[in-house]
């Protein structure tokens, strides 16, 4: 990024220091996310050789995903046999350092919401993406993210993960530092801070329209509207700790409809969405949308509709 650039960027101070799970502190609290400071942690990162397995081989990640997606709402989602296996493939050429895929266990066992909806936002996301980008290198690029956008949430307290009842601002502050310690932790495990993955956990809450955070700036990356799409979709159709009843399909993508409406979102990860719920089948070149809101929120939605806290 050239010195132009950088301070045209608004910068991100972390309120609360980056630790892995294994208490190595990156960070302090007060760091600013400068490009020198960032360039840092990867290049000290990059000296740390870590092994690396395939996704879908660790642990249960394999059989805990088809369980997922073969049941309402997502079995419409992946319905077709062929796109499923080609899917498939693709997904089983997403290799990790083994301390992510440790991360992933640690949702496992200590916040399940979590653990499930990356995995579902893994399959979405590259599902959408083959839809909008074919067999292209840039479907493996962003299979990596579904995993990892939220991968900054190992820094936030697991009670304040689960809270069932609207949060403090304190707690809405440390649930908003999962993004810059995503940012952090996985330009240390990856060794490149400029990757896809880091700059997603970064960005996937910025909306395209500059009213998301952590910097405000307008997203424009097209690769990281398909995770932002992705995330939100699967952060409305399924239960959270917050908001056990979950949207059903059709008010989701309405929310969705609105959000792409107002500019927030982008239009094509969302035609890719509805067009894999129509029966029969459109493509997403074909996919007439309605802007008519028909569907509502569900009951006890704490925090209106949207976004995965
Ligand atoms: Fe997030």
């Amino acid at each position: 990024m050239s010195a132009d650039t950088e301070q045209s960027q608004p910068k991100i101070t972390l309120r609360y220091p980056v630790r892995t799970l294994d208490g190595l502190e990156l960070l302090p609290a007060g760091a600013e996310l400068t490009e020198d400071v960032m360039s840092e942690v990867a290049a000290k990162g990059i000296k740390v050789r870590h092994e690396t397995c395939p996704l879908l081989e660790y642990g249960s990640i394999r059989e805990d995903l088809k369980l997922f997606i073969k049941v309402p709402p997502y079995n419409k989602f992946f319905s077709s046999v062929s796109n499923m296996m080609a899917l498939l493939k693709n997904l089983s050429k997403t290799f990790m350092p083994v301390p992510v895929l440790d991360t992933i266990k640690y949702f496992k066992r200590r916040d399940f919401y979590t653990y499930q909806h990356i995995l579902v936002v893994f399959a979405i996301s590259t599902a959408i993406a083959r839809d909008l980008l074919g067999d292209s290198a840039s479907v493996s690029d962003i299979a990596i993210v579904g995993p990892t956008h939220n991968i900054g949430k190992i820094c936030v307290p697991v009670e304040i993960l689960k809270k069932q009842t609207p949060l403090t601002a304190e707690e809405k502050d440390m649930i908003d530092h999962h993004t810059a310690a995503g940012y952090v932790l996985l330009s240390h495990y990856l060794g490149d801070h400029e990757s896809l993955a880091c700059r997603a956990a970064r960005d996937h809450h910025e909306r395209r329209d500059g009213s998301g955070g952590p910097r405000g700036v307008k997203q424009t990356d097209p690769l990281i509207d398909i995770i932002t799409v992705s995330d939100i979709y699967d952060a409305l159709i399924s239960p959270r700790a917050y908001r056990p009843v979950s949207f059903d399909n059709r008010s989701a993508i309405e929310v969705l409809t609105d959000m792409a409406s107002s500019g927030r979102i982008k239009w094509e990860p969302l035609r890719s969405i509805i067009s894999r719920n129509r029966r029969p089948y459109v493509s997403d070149r074909e996919a007439n949308i309605s802007r008519e809101q028909r569907g509502s929120s569900p009951p006890g939605n704490v925090y209106d509709y949207i976004d995965d806290k």
